[in-house]
């Protein structure tokens, strides 16, 4: 056996057993590799740091040890019988070898393949918000055209419906049809309120500091009459951190918290819970809704932000999540969506804390 070439292996340890598995011939790389000299492995067996022995003598073993002796280390073992001329099990051969620099590099393949993949997640994400904040801008310039037109006829026919309401009061059909005239064109007038709000102008001059607690606090205790008008049993529980102040427009954030805190009531069928919590992150400023109602699919959760876009017919314009965009956009912050399908949403609105 002593004559075999592989023994001279420099970069493998060689390791010839007998059939009692003692070892009778050893290269110096497995010496080396197994952190000993020579002449300790001829006439042993295994150190029992190798755990793995052959059930039967002619199976084979191949493994990955982590010895103990050499933090770090990683080797690669191969344990196989060794046949005599006429077929009998002669004795045992066992290749280590040393494979710590490979699994490093694979680790840090893989390493490199995470931070890959969560920077072009990031790059979607980023592209997302800038195709978001495109469509806002170009939909607010839109709006500032035809806000003011539509304001003034809307003006004019909420102007004459009072008029129209005084003169026809006694005619209860007409007053009925005037109504539903006067209800249409104040729907239309809010529709263009949030097209003016998202398509408002960045300006920061009046912005002053703003405890978001306090401001999240009040819109809440403000929204409780509205849902419990719908007849809802709703839960509301409040969790909320102090100082988290920013710098801020109050009516726009106050609009913003809103138009999330009413979303979360119109997503709850009966009853449920809303968790409106407010906290400091380094610094930024974490406003979050959660309700768990009935959540939303992939496609609802794809164009939430898209203007126009709602589930809810006639009753909704669309507009409510864009002007929350926007309103983040201008206070340079960022709005978020998870949600479930069944299961519930969580909006959270992050904000610069203000120095
Ligand atoms: N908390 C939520 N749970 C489930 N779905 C939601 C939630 N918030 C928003 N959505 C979905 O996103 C759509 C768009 O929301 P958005 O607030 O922009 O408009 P809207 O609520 O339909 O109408 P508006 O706010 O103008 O009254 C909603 O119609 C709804 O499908
Ligand atoms: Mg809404």
């Amino acid at each position: 056996m002593q004559d075999l070439q592989f023994l001279e292996s420099p970069e493998r340890g060689v390791l010839l057993m007998d059939v009692n598995y003692v070892i009778r011939c050893a290269n110096p790389r497995a010496a080396e590799i197994f952190n000993t000299k020579l002449d300790q492995l001829i006439g042993f067996t295994l150190p029992d740091w190798i755990k793995t022995r052959p059930q039967n003598p002619k199976d084979t073993i191949e493994e990955v040890l982590y010895p103990d002796y050499k933090v770090g280390m990683v080797l690669h073992r191969y344990s196989g019988p060794v046949y005599g001329a006429s077929g009998e099990i002669t004795g045992r051969i066992e290749l280590y070898s040393d494979i710590t620099a490979r699994r490093r590099l694979e680790t840090e393949i893989l390493e490199r393949n995470r931070q890959l993949a969560e920077l072009n997640k990031r790059l979607q994400k980023a592209q997302e918000e800038l195709l978001r904040s495109e469509r806002l801008r170009t939909l607010g310039e839109m709006a500032a055209g035809i806000a003011h037109d539509i304001n003034n006829a809307l003006g004019i026919v909420l102007g004459n419906v009072q008029l129209a309401k005084r003169l026809l009061k006694d005619n209860p059909g007409v007053s009925k049809c005037i109504d539903s005239i006067e209800l249409a064109a104040r729907d239309a007038a809010e529709t263009v309120r949030k097209l003016k709000e998202i398509g408002k102008p960045v300006d920061r001059s009046h912005y002053r500091p703003l405890d978001l607690s306090k401001l999240a606090e009040s819109v809440a205790t403000a929204a409780i009459p509205t849902w419990q008008e719908s007849g809802k049993q709703i839960e509301l529980i409040t969790e909320f951190e102090p100082d988290c102040t920013v710098n801020g427009d109050e009516a726009e954030l106050r609009e913003a918290l809103t138009n999330i805190l009413f979303n979360a009531v119109q997503a709850i069928k009966e009853h449920g819970t809303i968790k409106v919590a407010t906290k400091c992150n380094g610094n930024e400023v974490l406003l979050t809704v959660a309700d768990n109602g009935i959540g939303m699919n992939d496609e609802i959760k794809k164009r939430v932000f898209d203007p126009f876009f709602t589930t809810r017919g006639s009753a909704g314009t669309g507009l409510g999540m864009s002007m929350v965009a926007a309103i983040a956009m201008r206070h340079e912050g960022k709005v978020a969506i998870e949600s479930e399908e069944g299961k519930g949403t969580v909006v959270v609105l992050r904000l610069p804390k203000a120095e």
